[in-house]
């Protein structure tokens, strides 16, 4: 189906808004080309915007009405910390911070849609990146039958062309915001586009918000400790908080030492590799700080079961499958895992460098009777030959039938 034909027959539309030029030029042309009602919703997962700005906005835009909804707990405690169980990393550096925020965005649409009886939702992304995939996947999980616009896409928008739109409607534009294509929430800030495109440069400074350049920060260390009930963080410094609060709070404490960014080659689900941006104070002590209580409390057998676990989890949320069934089965097997991961662990923060200081749980394995080696221990040394023997047993015995030679000799007998 062309765009064109994808939307003959709409009477309404619910167009998922941020408020940023592509949904702003969006709402103005699906309006104005289509004679569409648009109903905007700019759903809070903790971007510090001003949402009644952003509500002035839509309306100068001439929607027919517009939501703002709070979604900062739902965001933390249904997505978000999900990813804390999961280590939820995408190639191993990017916390997934937008790629959660898109099926929870996606849903509150479907949910709007259903409830002013729109026949289609219109999201602001390109055909290059990942979020029309979260965006699409969950609206189609969640009603099949709502029609799904995407302009920017599936019309060519350009930047340029959008700028000269915006011009032309009376649409007013933040030149800095501009300059790079960025996406905010608690978890982090995504910073794409522009200057950065350029991989053989440095971002410039004005890339981050966050975060102090680490040789700027302070010259003083700061420790934070951070103590996790079933694998989520519940206190700071000994201070029970929600998550909301607990993950706003890091994010001050430790972007003011440089902590949280990120600057990496990603391969995105189409398969162009990009530079991305991201800064990411808090989940970058959390991150770290739950990997290390995890080493403490969870068997080596399980670790590593759980390291393919939290990869294909990463992977799945990273593609748009959030609402895949086997990312809600490896939800259950994680909870079973996390019960355990309970403790603190303090962290020392300084230009940049985040280091692990002490760690703490009532779930540890660590024996120290065992383990020490000054003085008398539990760890009879004795065991260990014969533990060798068999351990070795298989490699031993290949060796044996298929010998490896030494210096060109074969060190068995009659080969
Ligand atoms: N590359 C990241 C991802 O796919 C960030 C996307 C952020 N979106 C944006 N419009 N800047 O999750």
């Amino acid at each position: 189906m062309t765009a064109e034909e994808s939307s003959k027959d709409i009477g309404r539309v619910v167009l998922a808004f941020s408020g940023g030029l592509d949904t702003s030029v969006a709402a103005v042309w699906l309006r104005e080309r289509y004679g569409v009602e648009v109903i905007t919703v700019t759903v809070d997962v903790g971007q510090n915007e001003d949402f009644k700005d952003i509500e002035a906005k839509a309306e100068k835009l001439g929607v027919v009405k517009h939501y703002t909804l709070d979604c900062k707990k739902e965001f933390v405690e249904g997505y978000v910390f999900r990813s804390v169980k999961a280590n939820g990393l995408y190639q191993g550096e990017y916390p997934l911070s937008s790629a959660l925020s898109r099926p929870l965005i996606a849903s509150k649409c479907v949910h709007i849609a259903l409830e002013e009886g729109a026949d289609a939702i219109a999201h602001g992304c390109t055909g290059k990146g990942n979020d029309q995939l979260r965006f699409e996947i969950t609206i189609k999980s969640l009603a099949p039958n709502l029609k799904i616009l995407a302009p920017v896409r599936d019309w060519g928008f350009n930047r340029s062309w959008e700028v000269d739109y915006a011009l032309k409607h009376g649409i007013p534009i933040k030149p800095k915001r501009e300059k790079y294509s960025i996406d905010v929430n608690l978890w982090g800030r995504s910073v794409e586009c522009g200057p950065l495109e350029d991989i053989s440069s440095h971002p410039p400074e004005d890339a981050f918000e966050w975060t102090i350049l680490p040789w700027k920060a302070p010259d003083k260390p700061e420790e934070v400790s951070i103590r996790f009930e079933n694998g989520i963080p519940v206190a700071l410094n000994g201070e029970v908080m929600d998550g909301v609060k607990l993950i706003s709070s890091l994010n001050s404490l430790a972007g003011l030492h440089g902590i949280g960014r990120i600057d990496h080659i990603e391969e995105r689900t189409v398969g162009i590799k990009t530079r991305e941006v991201y800064e990411a104070p808090a989940a970058t002590c959390i991150l770290k700080a739950h990997k290390d209580l995890e080493k403490l409390v969870l068997t080596g057998r399980e670790l590593k079961f759980k390291e393919y676990v939290d990869a294909e989890w990463s992977n799945l949320v990273y593609t748009g499958l959030w609402m895949e069934p086997l990312r809600e089965a490896l939800d259950a097997f994680i909870d079973v895992i996390e019960e355990r991961v309970c403790g603190e662990i303090t962290l020392r923060m300084y230009r940049g460098s985040l280091t692990i200081l002490s760690r703490r749980s009532e779930y540890s394995l660590y024996d120290e009777e065992l383990a020490r080696y000054s003085g008398s221990s539990t760890f009879d040394q004795k065991w260990a030959e014969g533990f060798i023997t068999l351990w070795g047993l298989p490699t031993i015995l290949s060796r044996k039938f298929h010998p490896k030679k030494i210096s060109g000799r074969c060190v068995y007998g009659g080969c």
